[in-house]
């Protein structure tokens, strides 16, 4: 018998994946980096742990293409040069250019003063496949060189091998585990933890919902790639797939869709973003974001899930800049590759755009607060919010009066300092 590999090149997805990188990856990334930078920055200054979760890491590099955009790397070494980045930002990498060898420790080498929980920023690496697995560790290590950092590199064992700054100013602890990401539990959160998750698999089967609920809820938040093409392919013949993956019955999946209106891809997306929140057994925040293909047909959607608003409101900064619509956060190959349009990727929302949604939803109404407003753009627009378009609102006399609790005016017109609360009025038309 002739073997179909032996005649013809079958790829290994697992591992050409990372041979070419495309638009909507590289947007995808863009935006995982663009919510990392702000996530650090937060809770570092917060003097909190800062816990980055990376489920499906890959081998961290695409094409070996060693760039200085940050966006350009796989997701696991994004997680890595945002970590390091905010300490030369804060101006605490002092040796920077002063490279000294690393330090390779076996599993029973006594350097027991290194372990994860030492380190205030900490960054958890699964990988399924072990030639990412290898190429992982050593591409982590190949950044800490590159900045110059002198790490401790310690095997726990054949499938687990731990990276940690030797930098008394760098607070980097990383775990690159040879595991499926189904089968390992993020680590605990304590109070003074912060979790941010990438999922980020080929399909759909190795995210049971019983183990993807695990990221979500207070004090963490998830970036997950849901699949909606493949799972709106395999609705009807994978019964078993897609009952793990939204972690019901397909009769009751089968019974909450109906109350959707759009079509029953977009139906499925909200559902699975409706089953996490409600996981998350808090109030929780979403956020979705559709790609395309080359051929302008859906592929998958990012979802976000926060219980924090200000979760929501630095992934929606990220998703407003990678969004090429100006209407929703969606992103399509076919657009940039054949018909030559460019990716912005930048906040470049107009006032003169987000004026008019405001006035529509507040005119006639008098004594409404700036908070109320603001609360209108986060949770119910696409925009960000920006106080420069109350300032075109006032201009183009939309709004008519803006008065504090105590009766007092700004002192210039178009001004809303933050040490007072405004309420505006809004003209009828
Ligand atoms: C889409 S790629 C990840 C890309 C990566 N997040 C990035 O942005 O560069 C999916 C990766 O998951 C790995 N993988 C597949 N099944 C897995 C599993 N069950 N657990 C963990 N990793 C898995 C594959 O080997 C592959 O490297």
């Amino acid at each position: 018998m002739v073997l179909w590999s032996s005649i013809i090149n079958v790829p290994d997805l697992a591992v050409d994946f990372f041979e070419n990188d495309t638009p909507h990856g590289y947007a995808k990334r863009f935006m995982w980096m663009r919510h990392l930078q702000a996530f650090v920055g937060k809770t570092q200054s917060c003097q909190l742990n800062t816990i980055i979760y990376d489920g499906f890491a890959g081998a961290g590099v695409y094409s070996n293409a060693w760039d200085e955009d940050i966006a350009k790397y796989g997701s696991p070494l994004i997680a890595i040069r945002v970590s390091i980045e905010h300490f030369i930002t804060k101006g605490k990498l002092i040796n920077r250019f002063n490279a000294r060898a690393s330090i390779e420790v076996g599993p029973n080498d006594g350097v027991a003063d290194y372990r994860m929980t030492n380190y205030s920023i900490r960054v958890y690496l699964v990988e399924g496949n072990i030639s990412n697995f290898n190429k992982l560790v050593k591409n982590v290590g190949i950044i800490f060189d590159l900045y110059a950092i002198k790490f401790i590199r310690k095997k726990r064992s054949t499938d687990c091998v731990e990276i940690f700054s030797a930098d008394d100013s760098i607070s980097i602890s990383c775990r690159v585990s040879h595991e499926k990401f189904e089968n390992v539990d993020p680590p605990h959160i304590f109070s003074s933890d912060r979790l941010v998750a990438f999922i980020d698999p080929f399909g759909y089967k190795h995210i049971p919902m019983s183990h993807v609920s695990k990221f979500v809820g207070l004090r963490k938040e998830i970036y997950i790639n849901y699949m909606s093409q493949f799972v709106n392919r395999f609705f009807n013949v994978d019964e078993e797939g897609v009952q793990k993956l939204f972690g019901m019955a397909k009769a009751d999946i089968e019974s909450r869709l109906l109350p959707y209106t759009s079509d029953r891809l977009d139906n499925g997306m909200a559902l699975y973003k409706d089953i996490l929140k409600e996981h998350c057994g808090t109030e929780a925040f979403a956020l979705s974001f559709e790609m395309r293909n080359i051929y302008n047909t859906r592929l998958y959607h990012m979802i976000f899930i926060s219980c924090h608003e200000k979760g929501l409101e630095v992934m929606k900064e990220a998703m407003n800049a990678g969004t090429q619509n100006p209407t929703c956060f969606a992103l399509s190959d076919f657009l940039i590759s054949k018909k030559g349009q460019k990716m912005n990727l930048r906040n470049g929302q107009k006032d003169e755009d987000v004026a008019p949604v405001i006035f529509e939803r507040f005119k006639s109404n008098q004594s409404v607060s700036i908070k109320t407003v603001r609360n209108f753009v986060i949770h119910d627009t696409i925009f960000v919010w920006r106080k420069g378009t109350l300032k075109n609102l006032c201009v183009n006399n939309k709004i008519t009066n803006v008065l504090s609790a105590a009766g007092q005016h700004p002192q210039r017109r178009g001004t809303f300092p933050d040490h007072t609360e405004w309420f505006l009025t809004f003209a009828a038309s």
